[in-house]
């Protein structure tokens, strides 16, 4: 039997403010070098953090029943419900049986004029600063692009349905949920043995209600007839409808969407955003590889398979800036994992952050360079040292629609402009995702 790494005592209180700071940069040095599991934390709270692609395959499909998410999502219950993301693997089983086919890519014919839409809208917002000189928050702008995308072509295919009131809504739930804050949380229940005192605060509940109320009414509109909704919306009317799920559920699954398929995409814009600007070289050949393919225009739907630049370069900025940066999972029985002793209910941590930035798998791990992945066109590949999308059976449902998205949006617009951000690296900030920690005030410039 292997033998796990302790990582605690004083090696751990060193390492807590950095933690509780920049958890991911933090649990890359720890990890450095390391082979085997992890096991962080004081006497009874700990959790095993997995260190090789070999750990990876075995929890996320090898024995992936054995290794459900369990509680592990449980600090957005509250406002996440019973939807995809938090519910129990029976209940998880027949939700991804339901909601899958919602995402089927023939349905990206009808999403690309609406991503289109909103890629021009965007232009003009850029037209106008440029033209005023104003610096835009990038950090703001390109989750607003993400969020309308998201909510057209999920939900309703209507302009005015997403109010920036709700954004910030949003933004004030995801902050609450950093780890500093959860680990606040934590503490919290283990001293007042309340397994429901999600300590969000007074202040966060006006925006619980706000979700909650869109979510309502995005439904109702649509099992009603008064709105025609998108293929995701139809799936749980139909489901309601034929008497196999409650209005509840179908609502939760809409939350559960409006959290997974906006600020996802929007966070990997602004890493790929800060990424053109600071990869001039391959920034040129991305710009000069689409324009011989697109003249100037947006990339026609068939033509974003034919340019291998722009996927690579997604790609390698998804290697470096993974914004799904960690993800859990909870032993139902005792188990190895690779040799490795784990126990019933034991937290496992996994982190594409810290895989994608392993000395051991990725040469020069800190250097941007998109020829790593140079011959494999699948937009999603299947391997374990790449894990943007995690993998197994619950890699992300909307893995394909987020590629669609970033291929179209970053093609129409490196044709165009430059992006010129002469800082210092922005720094990070982890809650659920990675972000940047300084927002991306970046001038505009036509190309
Ligand atoms: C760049 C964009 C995106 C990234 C990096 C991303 C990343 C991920 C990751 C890492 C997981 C797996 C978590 C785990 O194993 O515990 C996941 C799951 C999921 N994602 Fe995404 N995602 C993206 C976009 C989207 C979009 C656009 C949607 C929907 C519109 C979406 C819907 C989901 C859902 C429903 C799951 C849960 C799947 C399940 O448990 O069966 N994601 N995503």
């Amino acid at each position: 039997m292997n033998k796990l790494q302790n990582v605690n005592g004083l090696k751990l209180l060193m390492n807590l403010p950095g933690l509780l700071k920049n958890a991911p940069d933090t649990l890359t040095s720890i990890s450095s070098g390391e082979k085997d599991i992890l096991r962080v934390g004081f006497n009874k709270d700990y959790f095993l953090f997995l260190t090789r692609p070999e750990h990876y395959k075995y929890v996320l499909k090898t024995n992936s029943p054995n290794f459900p998410r369990g509680k592990s999502a449980g600090d957005l219950k509250p406002i996440l419900g019973n939807g995809i993301f938090i519910s129990g693997e029976d209940d998880w089983k027949r939700q991804r049986h339901y909601l899958a086919p919602a995402f089927h890519t023939k349905f990206f014919e009808e999403f690309y004029p609406i991503v289109l839409e909103e890629t021009g809208l965007f232009i003009g917002m850029l037209e106008n600063a440029a033209s005023k000189g104003i610096r835009p928050n990038f950090s703001f702008e390109l989750k607003k692009l993400a969020a309308r995308i998201s909510f057209r072509t999920m939900f309703v295919n209507e302009k005015d349905l997403l109010k920036d009131e709700l954004l910030h809504a949003l933004d004030m739930i995801y902050e609450n949920a950093s780890f500093y804050k959860h680990s606040m949380r934590q503490a919290f229940r283990l001293l007042f043995k309340r397994e429901d005192a999600f300590g969000y605060g007074s202040k966060v509940k006006p925006a619980f209600e706000l979700i909650d109320k869109t979510a309502w009414a995005i439904f109702e509109d649509s099992l009603t007839g008064r709105k025609q909704p998108m293929e995701f919306v139809t799936v749980l009317t139909e489901e309601v409808n034929g008497g196999r799920i409650e209005k509840q559920e179908a609502v939760d699954e809409i939350k559960n969407i409006i959290f997974a398929g906006y600020d996802t995409v929007g966070e990997t814009l602004t890493w790929l955003w800060f990424t053109l600007s600071k990869e001039k070289k391959y920034r040129q050949i991305l710009r000069e590889e689409v324009y011989s393919k697109c003249g100037g225009d947006p990339p026609k739907y068939e033509q974003l398979q034919e340019m291998n630049m722009l996927l690579m370069f997604i790609k390698e900025t998804m290697r470096l800036y993974p914004v799904v940066w960690a993800f859990h999972r909870i032993a139902r029985e005792n188990d190895e994992i690779e040799g490795y002793p784990v126990k019933k209910n034991e937290w496992i941590m996994m982190s594409p952050y810290v895989l994608h930035r392993n000395r051991d798998l990725w040469n020069e791990p800190l250097v941007f360079n998109p020829y790593r992945f140079e011959g494999d066109s699948n937009t999603v590949p299947v391997r374990y040292d790449y894990l943007p999308f995690g993998q197994g059976p619950h890699v992300c449902l909307g893995n394909r629609l987020g590629m669609f998205e970033l291929q179209v949006i970053i093609g129409a617009i490196v044709q165009k402009y430059d992006f010129v951000y002469e800082r210092e690296h922005p720094g990070i900030f982890a809650d659920i995702l990675i972000r940047q920690k300084n927002k991306l005030f970046m001038d505009v410039v036509k190309g």
